[in-house]
């Protein structure tokens, strides 16, 4: 990567005062002053100090977000606000992707990240990753509609759902689990079985809950732990 681009993403400043910075001989690389912003490094190998003080980079940022509505899960829009721009400056970086798509109106847990590789894993639907989302209905569902939604409906694709997985919360709602991710996959499956969804909020995914101590448009940092665990889900 160039220097100027890496000292950008470590928030050393804009582009113009990153040139700056390097002009006054601010900067080294392995120990040696380096001016020219178009240097080529090695953001994994070389050590760069700005002042002296050493720039650990991290090559992989992942963040839990909670998705309010009335945001698009997209990493640019026209019209609407998208999730990214929920991040603060400082945590802003342009590799920077939501794992997946909640609809618009859709609250509740969205990862982001800019680990390509792993969002790819999460995603691909052959390894069909836990999902659970807080569904609230129109109506109360009968026990006979439950056992449909966890057998498997028909929402006009090749096949019916998969087997999911069913638990009453209260009179109109429930918490159901899916492992696949099809396109508005849980209000199809309500209207499957002639309901309809009225809010709907993700309370987990791949293993992760949402944490509950973040409110609707603030994220946090996953833990190494949260990551290895993420990691693992397909390990099982
Ligand atoms: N299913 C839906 O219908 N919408 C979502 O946002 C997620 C799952």
């Amino acid at each position: 990567m160039r220097l100027d681009k890496f000292l950008c993403e470590m928030k050393a400043g804009s582009r113009s005062q990153v040139r700056v910075l390097l002009r006054q001989g601010l900067v080294t690389v392995n120990g040696t002053v380096v001016t020219q912003a178009d240097q080529k490094i090695d953001e994994n190998q070389d050590r760069i100090c700005l002042q002296g003080r050493l720039l650990q980079y991290q090559e992989f940022l992942y963040f839990m977000l909670h998705k309010p509505g009335e945001v698009v899960s997209a990493t640019c829009d026209n019209r609407d606000k998208t999730v990214l721009e929920l991040l603060r400056m400082e945590d802003r970086r342009e590799d920077l992707f939501p794992v997946g798509r909640l609809d618009k109106d859709t609250e509740g847990l969205l990862l982001l990240t800019n680990d390509g590789e792993l969002a790819h894993r999460l995603l691909s639907p052959k390894r069909h990753v836990d999902k659970t989302y807080l569904v609230t209905l129109k109506r109360e569902p009968s026990e006979e509609e439950l056992l449909c939604l966890e057998r498997g409906v028909d929402i006009g694709e090749e096949r019916p759902t998969m087997p999911a997985r069913v638990c009453r919360q209260g009179k109109q709602q429930i918490l159901l689990t899916i492992h696949e991710g099809k396109f508005h996959q849980v209000k199809r499956m309500a209207q499957a079985v002639d309901n309809q969804v009225t809010a709907l909020k993700r309370v987990s995914f791949g293993g992760l809950s949402l944490d509950e101590s973040l409110h609707p448009g603030e994220y946090r940092p996953l833990s190494e732990e949260e990551v290895r665990q993420l990691q693992n889900v397909f390990e099982k």
